[in-house]
């Protein structure tokens, strides 16, 4: 049984393949069409799908998209009509858009289908749900997914057990923690629905001086639940990315909204703070009670804000989860793999028996590939006899190595096969990525890789964070030693490599110990600002060669810039 998975419409579009069970693919439209957050019918995603099981759309037998639009449709402008006294040219505009956008995606999924295939709409929460859970390593958990908006809901929690997922608690649509920290994101002067990490990092710079009265914004509902005072927001009556989330009381009370161009001040980084601390909080106080309901201590975290891995390490500290699960692409694109997982079991009727331990599902490009396209491009290179130790001795000389191996990776985290890579121990490092490759702000940290069995001797706690979903603590004596990758709260979002999943990343950190004494390596996107993950050899050395990149590892080969 062949089934696709689509997740992702408005933006970030992706595509998934399970065959008899079996993830075979899985790819975000981005990184094929290089439109960042590229939404619509993902049809290359669905090619590349189709071509890495050698089918064609007529060998599929069901497809399951990831939200149901007739729901949607009816249930997001029932809502805007109740707002239509406050904002009749709103109200009636976004009813108009709402059922185009719908009638749109629905027509793009039936343009999709072969002769032989049903199509299925899945509602969006479950999905997001199943994401996790389906591929998780648990029998049962607590379900929580989190994120802007679904169908009309924005937090859902569920019970996971088999292969079944039972709804708990839903709450709707305007109350949201993901359109508050996306508003907080837009009100920081950040891009809105794609620059939340920034807010993350911004927080630990900051003092959550706004907590008390941001109580007051997203306010406890009994000893589990939120409900949002709307006195503060405007967004669900006026147009958020023209006029702003926030009401004029917000506007009053908090100070205006920081322009782009506008330095970061004290209030704004006590502002992320106080953000993030009501998140954590919020989200924390739920866990709890779906442990309870569900009679388990394991959790799995799905939505866009399950992505905020500053939020899933607090969790992790608690007491409250034994273990948590986090799919490595947990927004929208991983719902391709929810619901094909969904489709999966309700049409077979098969047990659980498949983990997601590993997100490289995506492009592979052969060494007679590259090889050609360097030959092809005139571009000289070396085989060296050990391509681990040469990349290795290139890191720890302190240049900046692009790293380009094997399968892509699913998801927006680069985990070792599209990365750049540097020397963790120099603290000089980050400045250097920043001023030479990424143009990041310098509030936001870089990440480390750290041999799997290794992690706990630097990070508290750490054990196995494959999808580097989660941030630790430093430990103490460590954060000396890796500078440039020891978040200014001491913490940093790892990533553990195991021989298994990754042997080559794992022999590559394992030769940069013999020369710099720590099995770590600092390791980011293969991307510059702006920009989809480089997918291609192509795109791979257009990003080298357009950036301060020093070296280029890909497939067998070492490109040097001299
Ligand atoms: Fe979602």
């Amino acid at each position: 049984m062949n089934i696709l998975g689509i997740g992702g419409y408005s933006h970030d579009s992706a595509a998934a393949l399970v065959c008899d069970g079996e993830l075979v693919a899985g790819v975000a439209e981005e990184r094929l069409s290089r439109v960042k957050h590229q939404g619509g019918v993902p049809r290359l995603a669905i090619q590349y799908c189709l071509d890495t099981a050698g089918l064609t759309i007529d060998d599929i037998d069901h497809v399951g998209c990831y939200m149901r639009p007739i729901a949607r449709a009816a249930r997001r402008t029932a809502y805007r009509l109740t707002q239509l006294p406050r904002n009749p040219y709103y109200a009636a505009a976004y009813t108009g858009y709402e059922l185009i956008h719908n009638a749109q995606y629905m027509r793009g999924m039936r343009s999709i289908l072969g002769k032989n295939a049903r199509l299925h709409y899945m509602e969006h929460h479950p999905a997001h749900a199943a994401s996790a859970f389906l591929v998780s390593p648990f029998e049962e958990a607590a379900l929580l997914s989190i994120d802007y908006i679904g169908e009309f809901t924005s937090t859902w929690a569920g019970v996971g057990r088999g292969t079944s997922i039972t709804p708990l608690k839903s709450i709707n649509y305007p109350h949201s923690l993901g359109v508050f920290y996306s508003a907080m994101t837009d009100y920081l002067g950040f891009l809105r629905a794609s620059d939340e990490y920034k807010v993350m990092g911004l927080a630990s710079y900051g003092e959550p001086e706004y907590y008390d009265e941001f109580k007051k914004i997203i306010r406890a509902k009994g000893d589990a639940w939120y409900a949002m005072d709307l006195s503060w927001m405007q967004y669900h009556y006026l147009p958020g990315s023209r006029h702003g989330y926030f009401s004029k009381k917000f506007i009053d009370r908090f100070g205006p909204p920081r322009k782009k161009s506008e330095p970061v001040e004290a209030r704004h980084r006590n502002l992320a703070a106080s953000a993030q601390l009501i998140l954590e909080e919020t989200v924390l106080r739920m866990v709890r009670h779906v442990h309870r309901e569900a009679g388990s201590n394991n959790l799995c975290l799905a939505g866009g804000v399950a992505l905020n891995c500053a939020m899933n390490g607090r969790l992790l500290r608690e007491p409250a989860s034994h273990e948590i699960y986090v799919q490595p692409a947990s927004g929208d694109d991983g719902i391709a793999i929810g619901a094909a997982y969904q489709l999966h079991h309700q049409m077979t009727g098969s047990k659980r028996s498949f983990v997601m331990r590993d997100a490289r599902i995506g492009p592979e490009y052969s060494n007679d590939d590259i090889r050609t396209f360097l030959d092809r491009a005139k571009i000289p290179y070396e085989i060296p006899h050990v391509l681990e130790d040469r990349a290795a001795q290139l890191i720890a000389e302190g240049n900046i190595v692009g790293w380009y191996q094997g399968r892509m990776e699913f998801g927006p985290r680069a985990l070792g096969s599209r990365s750049i890579l540097a020397d963790p121990t120099r603290p000089e490092m980050k400045d250097l990525i920043n001023k030479h490759v990424k143009h990041r702000e310098e509030f936001r940290p870089f990440a480390p890789s750290c041999l799997a069995e290794r992690a706990s001797e630097f990070f508290e706690g750490c054990t196995d964070s494959p999808f580097m979903l989660f941030v630790y603590p430093v430990k103490k004596d460590k954060q000396e030693l890796l500078p440039a990758i020891t978040h200014v709260d001491g913490t940093a979002r790892v990533q553990t490599v195991s021989d298994e999943t990754h042997p080559r990343y794992y022999r590559l950190i394992q030769a940069f110990e013999k020369l710099r004494g720590v099995p770590v390596v600092l390791n980011t996107s293969f991307n510059v600002m702006g920009e989809p993950i480089v997918n291609t050899p192509e795109d791979a050395v257009r990003c080298f060669y357009s950036t301060g990149l020093d070296a280029l590892a890909i497939g067998d080969y070492i490109v040097i810039k001299r």
